[in-house]
């Protein structure tokens, strides 16, 4: 069972949530905001007390909840508790590729974004492909962006050097955030991005066994 369930907090730490919260206040977006992977809700909660009700923008929600049993009703008691009504949340449950497709086919477009699903290299570099949905103007923050999750940082490191019209404007412990600038000439993560993502993955995950291994028999 993760904790989260149980405490329903924030999967960050105090320096991350305060760098979330002071960009979601100081910008003052109006558009939608976006949270791929939300947990027990905790941030949700956080980066939705940022604002006055009447004034709030929608919150989407992807994630496939399948983290802890119950995860759904979960984060909906943690809104609860915290006041803050479901009714401004839409929720997709499903996987963060199917929910691009879709969002992408719905031309949908988000002023926010809080990437913190799955930290594999496959996955964070097909996760990216948000970033065509990120009004120029727009932030985008990242979670465990870390050598300690080398799918996280490879992934992030390698769509910064080549997209040119993204800008790194914060940085606190593991959670970074970056600002689109400008729109993009050719659609972000390529294909030849989601290759170097398939090259490395095999490597990744024997080291990360063997990291596991030794974690395992020190212990
Ligand atoms: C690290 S937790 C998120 C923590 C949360 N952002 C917080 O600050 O409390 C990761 C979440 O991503 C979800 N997730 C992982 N891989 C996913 C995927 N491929 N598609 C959708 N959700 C995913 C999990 O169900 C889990 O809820």
């Amino acid at each position: 069972m993760r904790r989260c369930s149980e405490t329903l907090e924030a999967e960050m730490t105090p320096a991350e949530q305060q760098l979330l919260q002071n960009l979601i206040r100081k910008e003052n977006f109006s558009g939608p905001h976006l949270e791929i992977g939300t947990a027990a809700g905790g941030t949700l909660c956080k980066m939705m007390k940022c604002f006055e009700e009447q004034t709030r923008p929608k919150f989407v929600i992807v994630d496939r909840m399948t983290y802890f049993p119950d995860q759904l009703s979960i984060v909906k008691e943690n809104l609860a508790t915290n006041g803050l009504s479901e009714k401004g949340v839409d929720f997709r449950t499903t996987t963060s590729a199917e929910a691009f497709a879709l969002a992408e086919k719905q031309d949908d477009h988000f002023d926010f974004m809080l990437v913190d699903a799955s930290h594999k290299i496959l996955a964070v570099m097909a996760d990216l492909r948000w970033m065509r949905l990120l009004n120029v103007g727009g932030i985008a923050c990242f979670h465990d962006y870390a050598d300690k999750f080398p799918g996280v940082k490879l992934s992030i490191d390698r769509f910064l050097s080549r997209y040119k019209n993204y800008e790194k404007i914060g940085l606190a412990d593991t959670l970074l955030a970056i600002r689109k600038t400008a729109p993009c000439e050719t659609r972000e993560v390529s294909p030849l991005d989601r290759a170097y993502s398939v090259m490395m993955y095999l490597p990744l995950e024997v080291r990360r066994k063997i990291n596991k291994s030794k974690k395992q028999k020190a212990a």
